[in-house]
């Protein structure tokens, strides 16, 4: 069988792990994955932040499809340092879509629903952007700059993500979990931003689904979200997690102020009907994935 290339950034990260597993997996696919600190044998280790290098690997490895998942993902951080955050989730994307088109790939770029402000949702791919964070305007940059390499690319925004992790802080929900599992400290933690939890695995699927769907019919490109279906705030999901594992819940506490640091979106729920009307999507309900993903820690 003719295998297909995927070229996978940020392999080693949160969601690129869910992905690289993904394709991995699937024989119609050779994956390679690329990772920065973290790389070991099987993910090579390319630095973005080097145009050289970027494009050393793409014509090397002559990938037909990129799923372009590394970035500085912590709003925070981008606020602190949005020069460096800048080279990477702009410039790098601008880089890899340029090297992508040369070798005739398409990308997907992943992206977030911080490119809304979250004050009319559902948000459907076409709607209005506005950012409120260092972070939001960068993923946007990003966005056109993997547009304007080549129009035929895809763009995937997604929400706050959690899946199989490496530590607990590895995602804005998991660090939650062992201040969860400690009742002997009172733990205050947000009960006021709507959000809509969504596991790294599922949206795997998502993306092996787009790539494939791409590869049949060449017109499908554009903007598309993929989100969770569970309206939560980090107050309610702490409450799932102590309940699917019955541990003790009167020390976790509700803050129905914003949260500080850098401003985050209200309530900027993606609408995935595009992909939903194309047969295209998998969920599970965050009880399901809590069960798995903190199981292994009790
Ligand atoms: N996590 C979320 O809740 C969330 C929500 C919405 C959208 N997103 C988007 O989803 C994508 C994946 O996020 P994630 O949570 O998987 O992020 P992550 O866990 O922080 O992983 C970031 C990845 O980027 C790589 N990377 C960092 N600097 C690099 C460099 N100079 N050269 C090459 N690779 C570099 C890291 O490699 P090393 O670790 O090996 O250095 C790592 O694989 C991002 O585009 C993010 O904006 C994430």
């Amino acid at each position: 069988m003719t295998q297909t290339r995927v070229l996978i950034t940020g392999a080693s990260g949160l969601l690129g792990r869910a992905v690289y597993a993904e394709f991995k997996r699937n024989p119609a696919w050779e994956a390679l994955g690329l990772a920065f600190s973290r790389a070991n044998e099987e993910l090579r280790r390319v630095d973005l932040g080097s145009e050289e290098e970027i494009g050393r690997v793409i014509q090397e490895f002559k990938p037909q499809v990129i799923i372009h998942s590394a970035a500085e993902k912590r709003p925070n951080v981008v606020e602190s340092q949005p020069e460096a955050a800048k080279r990477l989730n702009v410039d790098a994307t601008a880089h890899v879509c340029n090297y992508a088109a040369k070798v005739g790939a398409f990308v997907i770029y992943i992206s977030t629903d911080y490119v809304f402000e979250g004050i009319k949702p559902p948000h459907k791919p076409d709607d209005p952007t506005n950012p409120l964070n260092a972070y939001g305007k960068w993923k946007l940059e990003g966005e056109k700059a993997a547009m304007l390499q080549h129009e035929g690319n895809l763009i995937l925004r997604v929400p706050i993500l959690y899946g199989d992790i490496e530590s607990f802080g590895e995602s804005a929900i998991t660090y939650m979990f062992p201040m969860v599992k400690d009742s002997t400290k009172e733990f205050l933690v947000s009960d006021y931003e709507k959000r809509y939890p969504t596991h790294c695995a599922d949206v795997a699927v998502v993306l092996r689904q787009m790539a494939e769907k791409k590869l049949q019919n060449d017109s499908f490109d554009g903007i598309f979200h993929w989100s969770g279906a569970e309206e939560m705030t980090k107050y309610d999901m702490c409450l799932v997690m102590a309940d699917v594992f019955n541990l003790p819940k009167d020390h976790i506490k509700p803050d129905r102020t914003p949260t500080t640091g850098a401003v985050r979106p209200y309530n900027a729920h993606l609408d995935s009907s595009r992909l939903e009307d194309l047969g295209i999507g998998q969920r599970r309900t965050f009880k399901e994935g809590a069960y798995q993903v903190f199981k292994p820690f009790l």
